[in-house]
């Protein structure tokens, strides 16, 4: 039985304080037993996030992480600033960074290989686009995003690591995949590593992510290859946090 993760992607939102609010209430709904829920926080924020969540049920993640371990890299932040603010988790390749910034295949890689060196779990975001999906090329992108990691980290990383499957075209629009539509991406991906290696494919969280909501998250996060999800919008609001995190 797969452990379930909630994650939160705060995005470019908030300021210090509603930041530092926003916190206070996920964790006032947390048990100190509750395992499986994360927030990935603008990096300004982390240190503040940091002092607030110290033996806390809730972990903290970044939003993305450097290429490069360090060095002459103006405005970039290395997998080891990002362990001294405590960070649990990193995204790498989410799709507003592949689109917006260049993130690449290959960069998005050497991120999670950075983020590996220092103990911080990588979050490999995939997915495809709208047009992507509508010329049935929906699994090429997602395995051609996968194997780009798998390439250059080795088969054997993904053990220390999480998948999001995040449709670009589901990402704040209001539109989710279906339970069966993303069901279908999940368990490919899933195939594919067990290809390599069944173990890890058994073991790896796989997340959805894409306008998941409390009205919808019951429905995803009962197939059997959805161990969880990666939010945005509803993520913002600690009660529809909490709930999608009840809901599992
Ligand atoms: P929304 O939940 O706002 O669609 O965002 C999903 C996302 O991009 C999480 O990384």
């Amino acid at each position: 039985m797969r452990q379930s993760l909630i994650m939160g992607n705060w995005k470019m939102n908030g300021s210090l304080e509603s930041t530092k609010s926003l916190c206070s209430a996920i964790m006032e709904g947390l048990n100190a037993d509750d395992t499986g829920i994360a927030v990935c926080a603008p990096y300004v924020y982390l240190s503040a996030l940091k002092d607030m969540t110290t033996n806390s049920a809730l972990s903290v993640g970044a939003q993305n992480v450097a290429d490069q371990t360090s060095g002459a890299y103006t405005g970039e932040i290395s997998a080891s600033m990002l362990k001294e603010m405590a960070c649990t988790y990193a995204l790498v390749g989410h799709s507003e960074r592949r689109s917006y910034y260049g993130d690449t295949d290959d960069s998005v890689a050497d991120r999670f290989c950075e983020a590996q060196k220092e103990g911080i779990v990588p979050v490999l975001c995939i997915g495809e686009t709208l047009a992507e999906r509508e010329a049935n090329e929906t699994f090429n992108v997602v395995n051609r995003q996968l194997d780009a990691v798998i390439e250059k980290a080795g088969i054997d990383a993904l053990e220390n690591s999480v998948i999001a499957y995040e449709p670009v075209w589901a990402i704040g629009t209001g539109v989710t995949a279906s339970d069966e539509q993303a069901q279908e991406v999940h368990k490919a991906i899933r195939e594919r590593i067990a290809a390599k290696n069944t173990a890890i494919a058994d073991k790896i969280q796989i997340l959805y992510g894409g306008s998941m909501k409390p009205g919808n998250a019951k429905g995803l996060l009962a197939m059997a290859d959805i161990d969880g999800g990666l939010i945005g919008g509803a993520s913002l609001d600690a009660a529809s946090f909490l709930e999608i995190y009840r809901s599992i």
